[in-house]
């Protein structure tokens, strides 16, 4: 896969996608992560990106010459055809759904807005997704970036050194996942569930299933009716 970011702050990304699962996946070639500086593309002296809104209003909104023209020219440096999205609190909620979608693709192009946010025929003309990956509001899209490129390249091929880890996760049966324990076996009077020293698989998975499903029901029952 390859994922191309349009930013005005490539140096916000460029540690994230070079750290972690993403940064091996990166250098075991299982993804091709580009930054683009959007400011490459203005036009003016002054190396503008955004500009007044009209009718007035408070802050700036990202211009379309600059985004339209860093869209054509990174697209054209790959044939694959790329999925183009666009960050932003007015988009669709993300969720595992999406991103596993997103993760057979072969390519994706987001772009990260700052100030007030897209000149609407940026959003009309070249018709991206438009993804939010909560209700709150960032400053930029840049950490949106981040969420949405570590959530899609775990999932690629190899990215995870053992793939069931990746399918038994939260959300990925709409579950919460179950309570993990490692060594020792009591720490501070606090002692590991017998079930999982017993050695008994089936009864273990039973037991994982089950708290999976109080937890989910407890703290996320919107999950359960889905
Ligand atoms: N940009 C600013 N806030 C955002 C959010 N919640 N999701 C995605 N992009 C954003």
């Amino acid at each position: 896969m390859r994922i191309d970011v349009l930013t005005l702050f490539p140096e916000m990304l460029e540690p994230f996608c070079s750290a972690s699962i993403v940064g091996r996946a990166r250098k075991a070639g299982i993804v091709e992560i580009v930054c683009t500086q959007l400011r490459d593309f203005a036009t003016d002296k002054h190396k503008s990106v955004d500009d007044k809104p009209f009718g007035g209003g408070p802050g700036m909104v990202l211009m379309c010459g600059p985004v339209f023209d860093a869209v054509e020219h990174v697209e054209s440096l790959d044939p694959r055809p790329a999925t183009r999205i666009v960050l932003t609190p007015q988009g669709e909620t993300l969720t595992q759904r999406t991103v596993e979608s997103l993760a057979k693709k072969p390519r994706l192009l987001i772009v990260c807005g700052h100030y007030e946010g897209f000149d609407q025929r940026i959003l009309d003309g070249l018709r991206p997704m438009e993804i939010s990956i909560g209700d709150y509001v960032l400053s930029g899209g840049e950490p949106a970036a981040a969420v949405l490129i570590d959530a899609v390249v775990r999932l690629l091929p190899g990215a995870l050194g053992d793939r069931t880890s990746a399918d038994s996760e939260s959300f990925a049966g709409n579950l919460l996942e179950y309570p993990q324990y490692t060594r020792p076996r009591e720490f501070r009077g606090m002692c590991v569930p017998d079930v999982l020293l017993s050695g008994d698989h089936g009864r273990i998975a039973g037991w994982r299933r089950e708290q999976a499903e109080l937890r989910t029901k407890a703290r996320r029952p919107d999950l359960l009716e889905k």
